[in-house]
Protein backbone atom coordinates (compact mmCIF):
# COMPACT_ATOMS: atom_id res chain seq x y z
CA UNK A 1 0.00 0.00 0.00
CA UNK A 2 1.15 3.41 -1.17
CA UNK A 3 0.17 6.42 1.51
CA UNK A 4 0.13 10.42 0.36
CA UNK A 5 0.29 11.40 4.07
CA UNK A 6 1.48 8.44 6.86
CA UNK A 7 4.48 6.26 6.70
CA UNK A 8 4.10 2.66 8.46
CA UNK A 9 7.56 0.70 8.86
CA UNK A 10 7.17 -2.41 10.63
CA UNK A 11 10.39 -3.64 12.76
CA UNK A 12 9.93 -7.53 13.37
CA UNK A 13 6.88 -7.27 15.95
CA UNK A 14 6.77 -3.40 16.06
CA UNK A 15 5.26 -0.97 13.54
CA UNK A 16 5.53 2.76 13.57
CA UNK A 17 2.82 5.09 12.04
CA UNK A 18 4.19 8.14 10.84
CA UNK A 19 2.00 10.99 10.83
CA UNK A 20 3.88 12.48 7.77
CA UNK A 21 3.07 16.39 6.46
CA UNK A 22 5.70 17.79 8.64
CA UNK A 23 5.01 21.21 6.32
CA UNK A 24 1.57 21.56 7.91
CA UNK A 25 2.88 20.53 11.74
CA UNK A 26 1.23 16.79 10.41
CA UNK A 27 -2.44 18.53 10.26
CA UNK A 28 -4.96 16.03 10.24
CA UNK A 29 -7.19 16.48 6.87
CA UNK A 30 -9.69 14.20 6.12
CA UNK A 31 -7.25 12.02 3.51
CA UNK A 32 -4.93 11.68 6.31
CA UNK A 33 -7.65 10.47 8.75
CA UNK A 34 -8.68 7.81 6.15
CA UNK A 35 -4.68 6.54 5.63
CA UNK A 36 -4.37 5.85 9.28
CA UNK A 37 -8.06 4.21 9.33
CA UNK A 38 -6.66 1.91 6.20
CA UNK A 39 -3.18 1.35 8.44
CA UNK A 40 -5.21 -0.07 11.37
CA UNK A 41 -6.77 -2.35 9.55
CA UNK A 42 -3.82 -3.64 7.66
CA UNK A 43 -2.48 -3.88 10.85
CA UNK A 44 -5.19 -5.28 13.13
CA UNK A 45 -5.33 -7.97 10.16
CA UNK A 46 -1.38 -8.85 10.38
CA UNK A 47 -0.39 -11.43 13.01
CA UNK A 48 3.52 -10.35 12.97
CA UNK A 49 2.45 -7.03 14.63
CA UNK A 50 2.42 -7.42 17.96
CA UNK A 51 2.65 -3.08 19.34
CA UNK A 52 1.88 0.11 17.29
CA UNK A 53 4.53 2.97 18.09
CA UNK A 54 2.62 6.55 16.71
CA UNK A 55 4.73 9.76 16.04
CA UNK A 56 4.42 12.49 13.90
CA UNK A 57 7.41 13.26 11.44
CA UNK A 58 9.82 16.48 11.45
CA UNK A 59 11.38 17.88 14.44
CA UNK A 60 8.33 19.94 15.49
CA UNK A 61 5.29 18.59 15.90
CA UNK A 62 3.71 15.61 16.49
CA UNK A 63 0.11 16.60 15.24
CA UNK A 64 -0.75 20.70 15.66
CA UNK A 65 -4.39 19.58 14.94
CA UNK A 66 -6.90 18.55 12.55
CA UNK A 67 -6.09 21.18 9.13
CA UNK A 68 -7.45 24.17 9.87
CA UNK A 69 -7.53 25.51 6.26
CA UNK A 70 -9.55 22.24 5.35
CA UNK A 71 -11.85 22.79 7.82
CA UNK A 72 -11.89 26.36 6.98
CA UNK A 73 -13.97 25.30 3.56
CA UNK A 74 -16.44 22.41 5.43
CA UNK A 75 -20.15 23.32 5.61
CA UNK A 76 -21.79 22.49 9.29
CA UNK A 77 -23.03 19.09 7.44
CA UNK A 78 -19.48 18.39 6.47
CA UNK A 79 -18.13 19.16 9.37
CA UNK A 80 -20.10 16.89 11.74
CA UNK A 81 -18.72 14.28 8.82
CA UNK A 82 -14.95 15.09 9.34
CA UNK A 83 -15.73 14.79 13.36
CA UNK A 84 -17.42 11.76 12.91
CA UNK A 85 -14.60 10.53 10.55
CA UNK A 86 -12.01 11.24 13.05
CA UNK A 87 -14.03 9.94 15.81
CA UNK A 88 -14.32 6.86 14.22
CA UNK A 89 -10.63 6.39 13.28
CA UNK A 90 -9.41 7.22 16.50
CA UNK A 91 -11.91 4.65 18.11
CA UNK A 92 -10.39 2.22 16.06
CA UNK A 93 -6.94 2.98 17.31
CA UNK A 94 -8.55 2.44 21.05
CA UNK A 95 -9.93 -0.96 20.22
CA UNK A 96 -6.82 -2.10 17.99
CA UNK A 97 -5.92 -5.37 19.53
CA UNK A 98 -2.60 -4.80 19.94
CA UNK A 99 -0.86 -2.56 22.27
CA UNK A 100 -0.16 0.96 20.69
CA UNK A 101 2.04 4.04 22.28
CA UNK A 102 2.11 7.50 21.26
CA UNK A 103 5.65 8.96 20.82
CA UNK A 104 4.66 12.76 21.18
CA UNK A 105 7.63 14.16 19.78
CA UNK A 106 6.44 18.08 19.69
CA UNK A 107 2.69 20.01 19.44
CA UNK A 108 0.00 17.62 20.50
CA UNK A 109 -2.58 20.13 20.03
CA UNK A 110 -6.50 19.63 19.22
CA UNK A 111 -6.73 17.03 17.28
CA UNK A 112 -3.27 16.22 18.31
CA UNK A 113 -4.06 15.82 21.85
CA UNK A 114 -7.06 13.57 20.47
CA UNK A 115 -5.24 11.20 19.06
CA UNK A 116 -2.56 11.24 21.57
CA UNK A 117 -4.78 10.51 23.93
CA UNK A 118 -6.96 7.56 21.87
CA UNK A 119 -2.94 5.71 22.14
CA UNK A 120 -2.92 3.21 25.21
CA UNK A 121 0.46 4.83 26.55
CA UNK A 122 1.57 8.21 25.87
CA UNK A 123 5.10 9.24 26.08
CA UNK A 124 6.55 12.50 25.23
CA UNK A 125 9.50 14.24 24.30
CA UNK A 126 10.65 17.12 26.59
CA UNK A 127 9.79 19.40 23.51
CA UNK A 128 6.31 18.21 23.39
CA UNK A 129 3.45 21.01 24.19
CA UNK A 130 -0.07 19.51 24.50
CA UNK A 131 -3.20 21.37 24.46
CA UNK A 132 -6.86 21.63 23.52
CA UNK A 133 -6.97 25.36 21.37
CA UNK A 134 -10.56 24.57 19.93
CA UNK A 135 -12.08 26.97 21.85
CA UNK A 136 -9.75 29.84 20.81
CA UNK A 137 -11.00 29.16 16.95
CA UNK A 138 -14.44 29.41 18.27
CA UNK A 139 -14.66 25.64 18.10
CA UNK A 140 -15.34 22.60 20.18
CA UNK A 141 -12.68 19.23 19.86
CA UNK A 142 -13.94 16.83 17.51
CA UNK A 143 -12.19 13.97 17.59
CA UNK A 144 -13.17 13.12 21.16
CA UNK A 145 -11.63 15.24 23.50
CA UNK A 146 -14.16 16.76 25.26
CA UNK A 147 -14.84 12.83 26.09
CA UNK A 148 -11.15 10.94 26.33
CA UNK A 149 -9.71 13.93 28.31
CA UNK A 150 -12.55 13.70 31.07
CA UNK A 151 -11.36 10.32 31.53
CA UNK A 152 -7.77 10.69 31.90
CA UNK A 153 -7.70 13.26 34.19
CA UNK A 154 -10.41 14.66 36.53
CA UNK A 155 -13.30 16.58 35.01
CA UNK A 156 -12.45 20.24 36.21
CA UNK A 157 -9.10 19.98 35.14
CA UNK A 158 -10.14 18.64 31.90
CA UNK A 159 -12.51 21.38 31.46
CA UNK A 160 -10.06 24.28 32.63
CA UNK A 161 -7.60 22.51 29.66
CA UNK A 162 -10.44 22.95 27.07
CA UNK A 163 -12.13 26.25 28.60
CA UNK A 164 -8.77 28.11 28.91
CA UNK A 165 -7.07 26.85 24.93
CA UNK A 166 -3.63 27.07 27.12
CA UNK A 167 -1.01 24.51 26.22
CA UNK A 168 0.90 22.91 28.63
CA UNK A 169 4.61 21.73 29.05
CA UNK A 170 5.36 18.10 28.90
CA UNK A 171 6.50 17.66 32.78
CA UNK A 172 2.88 19.56 33.24
CA UNK A 173 1.09 17.21 30.80
CA UNK A 174 2.74 14.43 33.12
CA UNK A 175 2.26 15.72 36.41
CA UNK A 176 -2.11 15.60 35.32
CA UNK A 177 -1.83 12.08 34.43
CA UNK A 178 -2.09 12.56 30.70
CA UNK A 179 1.68 11.77 29.96
CA UNK A 180 3.66 8.44 31.58
CA UNK A 181 6.85 9.85 30.57
CA UNK A 182 9.16 12.41 29.48
CA UNK A 183 12.35 12.12 27.85
CA UNK A 184 15.05 13.61 26.05
CA UNK A 185 13.82 14.15 22.42
CA UNK A 186 16.71 12.01 21.04
CA UNK A 187 15.65 9.13 23.45
CA UNK A 188 11.93 9.38 22.99
CA UNK A 189 11.45 6.78 19.98
CA UNK A 190 14.22 4.23 21.27
CA UNK A 191 12.46 4.63 24.51
CA UNK A 192 8.99 4.04 23.11
CA UNK A 193 10.53 0.88 20.87
CA UNK A 194 12.60 -0.69 23.97
CA UNK A 195 8.67 -0.51 25.76
CA UNK A 196 6.58 -1.54 22.68
CA UNK A 197 9.73 -4.76 22.63
CA UNK A 198 9.08 -5.43 26.46
CA UNK A 199 5.18 -5.87 25.42
CA UNK A 200 5.77 -7.71 22.33
CA UNK A 201 7.31 -10.61 24.06
CA UNK A 202 4.85 -10.80 26.39
CA UNK A 203 1.53 -12.91 25.50
CA UNK A 204 0.03 -10.85 22.71
CA UNK A 205 -4.08 -12.41 23.04
CA UNK A 206 -3.21 -11.50 26.77
CA UNK A 207 -2.24 -8.17 25.88
CA UNK A 208 -5.19 -7.63 23.81
CA UNK A 209 -7.33 -9.20 26.47
CA UNK A 210 -6.21 -6.80 28.72
CA UNK A 211 -6.61 -4.10 26.95
CA UNK A 212 -11.00 -4.85 25.70
CA UNK A 213 -11.16 -5.94 29.85
CA UNK A 214 -9.47 -2.26 30.99
CA UNK A 215 -11.18 -0.08 27.52
CA UNK A 216 -14.69 -1.47 27.99
CA UNK A 217 -14.44 -1.56 32.40
CA UNK A 218 -14.24 2.07 31.88
CA UNK A 219 -17.80 2.02 30.74
CA UNK A 220 -19.42 -0.28 33.27
CA UNK A 221 -20.09 -0.55 36.90
CA UNK A 222 -17.49 -2.16 38.71
CA UNK A 223 -19.77 -5.44 39.33
CA UNK A 224 -19.99 -5.83 35.87
CA UNK A 225 -16.41 -4.54 34.76
CA UNK A 226 -15.30 -7.52 37.33
CA UNK A 227 -17.78 -9.66 35.77
CA UNK A 228 -16.66 -8.99 32.53
CA UNK A 229 -12.73 -9.40 33.35
CA UNK A 230 -13.69 -13.47 34.73
CA UNK A 231 -15.12 -13.84 31.40
CA UNK A 232 -11.83 -12.35 29.92
CA UNK A 233 -10.02 -14.60 32.18
CA UNK A 234 -11.95 -17.87 31.39
CA UNK A 235 -11.49 -16.58 27.37
CA UNK A 236 -7.66 -16.80 27.96
CA UNK A 237 -7.65 -20.10 29.51
CA UNK A 238 -8.57 -21.48 25.87
CA UNK A 239 -5.79 -20.13 24.26
CA UNK A 240 -2.16 -22.19 23.15
CA UNK A 241 -0.54 -18.70 24.34
CA UNK A 242 -1.76 -19.53 27.96
CA UNK A 243 -0.43 -23.29 27.36
CA UNK A 244 2.85 -21.58 26.35
CA UNK A 245 3.12 -19.39 29.32
CA UNK A 246 2.55 -21.67 32.04
CA UNK A 247 4.56 -24.43 30.58
CA UNK A 248 7.10 -22.33 29.81
CA UNK A 249 7.36 -20.40 34.08
CA UNK A 250 7.17 -24.41 35.35
CA UNK A 251 10.19 -25.56 33.09
CA UNK A 252 11.64 -22.20 33.98
CA UNK A 253 12.18 -21.44 30.16
CA UNK A 254 11.15 -17.89 28.32
CA UNK A 255 7.77 -18.22 26.61
CA UNK A 256 7.44 -18.38 22.60
CA UNK A 257 4.40 -16.87 22.27
CA UNK A 258 2.16 -17.66 19.16
CA UNK A 259 -0.74 -14.85 19.28
CA UNK A 260 -2.84 -18.53 19.40
C1 LIG B 1 -3.25 23.60 9.24
C2 LIG B 1 -1.30 24.18 10.27
C3 LIG B 1 -1.81 23.76 11.51
C4 LIG B 1 -3.12 23.20 11.56
C5 LIG B 1 0.18 24.52 11.80
N1 LIG B 1 -0.08 24.65 10.49
N2 LIG B 1 -0.86 23.98 12.45
N3 LIG B 1 -2.03 24.09 9.15
N4 LIG B 1 -3.80 23.16 10.39
N5 LIG B 1 -3.66 22.74 12.68
C6 LIG B 1 0.80 25.19 9.45
C7 LIG B 1 0.91 26.69 9.55
O1 LIG B 1 -0.17 27.30 8.90
C8 LIG B 1 2.23 26.94 8.83
O2 LIG B 1 2.01 26.89 7.45
C9 LIG B 1 3.06 25.72 9.21
O3 LIG B 1 2.11 24.72 9.63
C10 LIG B 1 4.01 25.99 10.36
O4 LIG B 1 3.26 26.51 11.45
P1 LIG B 1 3.61 27.93 12.14
O5 LIG B 1 2.34 28.43 12.72
O6 LIG B 1 4.34 28.82 11.20
O7 LIG B 1 4.60 27.47 13.28
P2 LIG B 1 4.82 28.15 14.70
O8 LIG B 1 4.85 29.64 14.58
O9 LIG B 1 6.02 27.46 15.27
O10 LIG B 1 3.54 27.77 15.56
C11 LIG B 1 3.30 26.41 15.84
C12 LIG B 1 1.84 26.27 16.42
C13 LIG B 1 0.86 26.96 15.44
C14 LIG B 1 1.77 26.98 17.79
C15 LIG B 1 1.56 24.80 16.59
O11 LIG B 1 1.11 26.45 14.12
C16 LIG B 1 -0.57 26.72 15.76
O12 LIG B 1 -1.12 27.35 16.66
N6 LIG B 1 -1.23 25.81 15.00
C17 LIG B 1 -2.64 25.56 15.15
C18 LIG B 1 -2.88 24.73 16.37
C19 LIG B 1 -4.38 24.51 16.61
O13 LIG B 1 -5.14 25.47 16.81
N7 LIG B 1 -4.79 23.23 16.58
C20 LIG B 1 -6.16 22.89 16.78
C21 LIG B 1 -6.90 22.86 15.46
S1 LIG B 1 -8.61 22.52 15.69
P3 LIG B 1 2.69 27.98 6.45
O14 LIG B 1 2.08 27.66 5.12
O15 LIG B 1 2.34 29.31 7.00
O16 LIG B 1 4.15 27.65 6.53
C22 LIG B 1 -8.70 20.88 15.93
C23 LIG B 1 -10.10 20.34 15.99
C24 LIG B 1 -10.15 18.84 16.08
O17 LIG B 1 -7.76 20.19 16.05
C25 LIG B 1 -11.55 18.32 15.86
C26 LIG B 1 -12.07 18.43 14.48
C27 LIG B 1 -13.41 17.81 14.28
Amino acid sequence: MTWNNILLEKEGPVAVLTINRPKVLNALNAETLSEIDAAMDELAADNTVRVLIITGAGEKAFVAGADIAFMSRLTPLEARNFSRLGQKVFSKIENLPKAVIAAVNGFALGGGCELAMACDIRVASEKAKFGQPEVGLGLIAGFGGTQRLTRLVNPGLAKEILFTADVYKAEDAARMGLVNHVLPAEELLSFCKEMASRIAARGPLAVAMTKEAVNNGLEMDLEKALAHEADLFGLVFTTADRREGIDAFLNKRKADFKAE
